[in-house]
């Protein structure tokens, strides 16, 4: 049995230099060890980056009970998201959930989360202050937390999210250090140590999730929102999803959707101010109602700034992946950011060019920002429909201008973030659109 060729540092370093930089660190081995390469992580295990378009067709096509997503995220995330959560399960149970969750984020649901967005974007930008320098990523953040509280936990007013807007931030923002990827390495449950903060609030948002699920159960009047959607949904066997399962979905939903739809957005604007020709072909395209630059702009920031680098797949059974026969344990590792990097597929990788997607659909295995295969992000589209509404109003609706030089990536729980924040001026604000208007 052998493994592909690749460096074999102390795992201590090893890991730690991919947290800290693992960009960098994905450049230099491809450029040593080519498209596919192996480290040795934590507890021995083996893990294989791949960055071969084809190679990564064969994983995300391949059976779904031999490539496990669900037990390798459970390392990291079961301690948050729970034993019900569609990230961390596999085989039937995953399947199962995933069925009834998906009518929630079908294409064509998507409209009627358009009106919350919009009004969510508008007001928060109408609160931006003028002339002086605030955090484009925070920013994002407010408005994608709040989508979220709207659309898929049915919240209406900020009055309604009591205590728990502000729970849900403060545990964000502890779960967005790095180094709380530790714990979860060395198999050690960050939560089970008590007198951590964020045992508490884990214990505090739980309380008023299961209340808010009590509340719709006894009145179920219905909604437009994606935990009405589940808690009318039901399997083949005709059962309903229980408490547990829907708190875990929420939560799963929140972590999954929130911080990855913001710093994407985040991206997306520091990509268009630093590169003014496109800022303005894309107002000039909006204000004459045409979006194929939009989407070609969302596709093009999710290329070259993806904020996850690569999706996980948990080998239950030996497997020959190419020319290389990988033993049952190995984690399996198709990278959004080298495949989206190839020279040969997008010329000039590093460099923010939109007009490359302009009457071009992408190829899913060159262009993975969502993953792939029957683990795909459930909220693709839901995300690029936020951002497409997001951006279009900001860059319709205010003038903003960059405080630093080129932004650093930096890791922010589990996406890679525009360093500080990536601090902005807003030089002008239109007023918010009335309702007629
Ligand atoms: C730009 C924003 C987003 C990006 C880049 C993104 C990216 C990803 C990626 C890479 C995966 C793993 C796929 C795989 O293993 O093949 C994933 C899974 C997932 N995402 Fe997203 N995501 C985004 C937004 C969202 C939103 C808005 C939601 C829901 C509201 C969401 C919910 C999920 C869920 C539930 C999964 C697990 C799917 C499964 O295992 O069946 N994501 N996402």
């Amino acid at each position: 049995m052998s493994l592909p060729p690749g460096p074999r540092l102390p795992p201590v370093v090893q890991i730690g230099r991919w947290i800290l930089s693992p960009l960098k660190m994905l450049e230099e081995c491809r450029a040593r060890y080519g498209d596919v390469f192996s480290f040795k992580g934590f507890q021995g295990r083996h893990f294989v980056i791949v960055g071969d378009p084809a190679l990564i067709k064969q994983i995300f096509t391949g059976d779904p009970d031999t490539l496990l997503a669900g037990a390798g995220n459970a390392v990291l995330l079961e301690p948050i998201l729970g034993k019900h959560s569609l990230l961390t399960l596999d085989r039937g149970e995953h399947l199962r959930q995933r069925r009834l969750l998906l009518p929630a984020f079908h294409g064509e649901r998507m409209q009627t989360y358009a009106t919350s967005m919009r009004d969510i974007t508008e007001s928060s930008i109408g609160r931006w202050p003028l002339h002086r320098p605030f955090s484009l990523a925070q920013s994002m953040q407010d408005i994608t937390l709040d989508v979220i509280l709207r659309t898929v936990f049915g919240l209406e007013r900020p009055e309604q999210h009591g205590k728990l807007r502000t729970d849900l931030v403060a545990m964000l923002d502890i779960a967005a250090n790095p180094l709380l990827l530790f714990p979860g390495m060395l198999g050690i449950d960050p939560f089970a140590i008590p007198w951590l903060r964020l045992t508490k609030l884990k214990r505090a948002i739980d309380d008023q999730l299961f209340a808010i699920i009590a509340e719709r159960r006894r009145s179920p009047a219905g909604g437009t929102d994606v935990l009405a959607m589940m808690l009318a949904a039901r399997d083949d066997h005709g059962e309903a999803m229980t408490d547990i399962e829907l708190r875990d979905e929420l939560v799963t939903l929140l972590l999954a959707g929130h911080e990855t739809t913001a710093t994407s957005l985040a991206w997306a604007l520091d990509q268009l101010l630093a590169n003014p020709p496109a800022l303005e072909r894309l107002r000039a395209d909006l204000d004459a109602g045409r979006e194929e630059y939009l989407d070609c702009v969302i596709r093009e920031t999710l290329r070259v700034r993806p904020i996850i680098p690569l999706v996980g797949r948990q080998l239950a059974r030996p497997y020959q992946l190419g020319e290389w026969l990988l033993p049952a344990g190995t984690q399996l590792a198709p990278s959004i950011y080298l495949a989206g990097h190839r020279a040969d597929a997008y010329p000039a990788p590093d460099e923010f060019r939109p007009e490359r997607w302009l009457g071009v659909k992408p190829d899913p295995y060159t262009w993975l920002p969502f993953g792939g295969g029957v683990r795909r992000c459930i909220g693709m589209a839901f995300a690029q429909f936020e951002m497409r509404i997001v951006l279009a109003a900001v860059v319709q609706r205010a003038r903003l201008s960059l405080v630093d030089g080129p932004a650093k990536v930096v890791r922010r729980g589990i996406t890679l973030a525009p360093a500080k924040g990536r601090m902005v001026v807003a030089i002008e604000r239109a007023a918010q659109r009335t309702a007629a208007a």
